[in-house]
């Protein structure tokens, strides 16, 4: 399977990890020899409920009986997606709020970017240093890395940076900018939370210039971090909120949500501002749906916060510098690359799945489904402990 999928699939690194999967459950991925993987990074972020979990499925199998795909995003009235986006609105602080569902977090954010220019009229975008939303044009523009954006330029113009948690920098945000799209908790930095009501002295001055701001929600939502969105924990309200990755349980989804008088603007001026044909699947919106209804009627949100301090109180190590972030939004910093490297790659030979942060490189992601049990928080953390003890005593070249 492995040389095929070298073969035939595209790559996006030189040396992908390349388990061979065989099937999934709750918080462990099988491959075909039978090995199993406790699950702590569930797709990145995306399997909020764990693996196949029986609510998510069994809501695909009911509407996989009624219809799948029948019509562009926007034309028919279809009850997943209406009751997705209903009880969507139940649930967060955005007044009127209304949903337009895509296929993917950086869909999302592109939704968002040309709803933030249409309905301001204004051009610059402001984003923050060692930002990540997303791969497609638009998202790739708000990236301040001259090395991962260069090759594919040109980008879009009139897109300008502040530094994340900087309180000076909040004057560059000006009558000029349509919007200030920010990621509530910086993910690909290093899991760096909002300090000193920042959030809040943004969201004062994008009203005061007139600006709207974006904040993305695509890895911290969906009840990672105890709350249904970070910027609940925050206390600020976006203009324009982005979601994806766990919105669906492991289905791909995204969407961007903003009060009904803004975000209606993309259906005018032009007529069908913004269109896709597969956003609000009907199969997609069953499973964002169940998600939803799980996420906000069980005790998981509440049980995020405990399950952080189990994390916390298991992994201390000397070769443990920090453990950044939230919930079940993790990061444990290392002492060097090096040591992250080694204890993802051996992690995964001992059947235990970590992974990266993109521009943190001293990091370890710990984002396991929120469904992950005590017990496997102990099984996966004495796992770590020991790998990092082996390290420790590895002699240096
Ligand atoms: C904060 C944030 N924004 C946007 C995206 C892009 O989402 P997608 O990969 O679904 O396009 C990601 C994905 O990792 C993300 O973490």
């Amino acid at each position: 399977m492995k040389k095929d999928f070298l073969t035939y699939q595209a790559q996006t690194t030189p040396h992908p990890l390349g388990i061979e999967v065989e099937r999934a459950k709750g918080s462990y991925i099988y491959d075909t020899s039978g090995k199993a993987y406790l699950d702590f990074v569930a797709g990145v972020s995306a399997c909020s409920l764990g693996h196949l979990h029986p609510k998510v499925v069994d809501a695909i199998k009911q509407q996989l009986d009624l219809y799948m795909h029948v019509m562009v995003y926007g034309e028919y009235a279809q009850q997943p997606a209406i009751e997705f986006s209903k009880l969507l609105a139940e649930h967060i602080e955005i007044e009127n709020a209304t949903t337009y569902l895509v296929n993917s977090g950086t869909e999302a954010i592109e939704g968002a970017l040309k709803l933030a220019r249409r309905y301001t009229g204004r051009q610059e975008i402001i984003s923050a240093h060692r930002a990540y939303h997303g791969n497609t044009m638009g998202s790739l523009s708000l990236m301040d890395f001259e090395e991962r954006k260069k090759p594919f330029y040109p980008l879009i113009p009139d897109i300008n940076h502040l530094h994340f948690n900087a309180v000076a920098d909040i004057s560059k945000i000006t009558t000029k900018t349509a919007a200030v799209i920010l990621e509530t908790i910086q993910g690909g930095a290093g899991f760096i939370e909002p300090q000193n009501n920042y959030l809040q002295k943004v969201k004062e001055r994008c009203k005061e210039v007139g600006a709207l701001l974006i904040l993305d929600e695509i890895q911290p939502g969906f009840g990672r971090t105890g709350h249904l969105f970070a910027f609940q924990k925050y206390k600020v309200t976006p203009d324009i909120l982005v979601i994806g990755k766990g919105m669906a349980g492991g289905m791909p989804a995204g969407a961007f949500v903003a009060k009904n008088e803004i975000i209606n603007s993309l259906s005018d001026h032009p007529k069908m501002g913004h269109i896709t044909t597969f956003g609000g699947n009907a199969i997609i919106a069953a499973a964002a749906l169940a998600t939803l209804k799980e996420i906000t009627s069980s005790t998981l949100m509440q049980e995020t916060l405990e399950k952080e301090a189990l994390f916390r109180k298991l992994l201390q190590h000397s070769l443990i510098e920090e453990i950044r972030g939230t919930g079940l939004m993790l990061a444990l910093i290392v002492s060097s690359e090096e040591v992250a490297n080694d204890l993802v790659l051996k992690a995964q030979e001992e059947g235990l799945i970590l992974f990266w942060l993109l521009f943190e490189k001293r990091a370890v992601r710990i984002t396991p489904p929120l469904t992950i049990s005590d017990q496997e928080i102990r099984e996966g953390c004495k796992k770590i402990i020991q790998l990092l003890d082996e390290i420790e005593k590895k002699p240096v070249n």
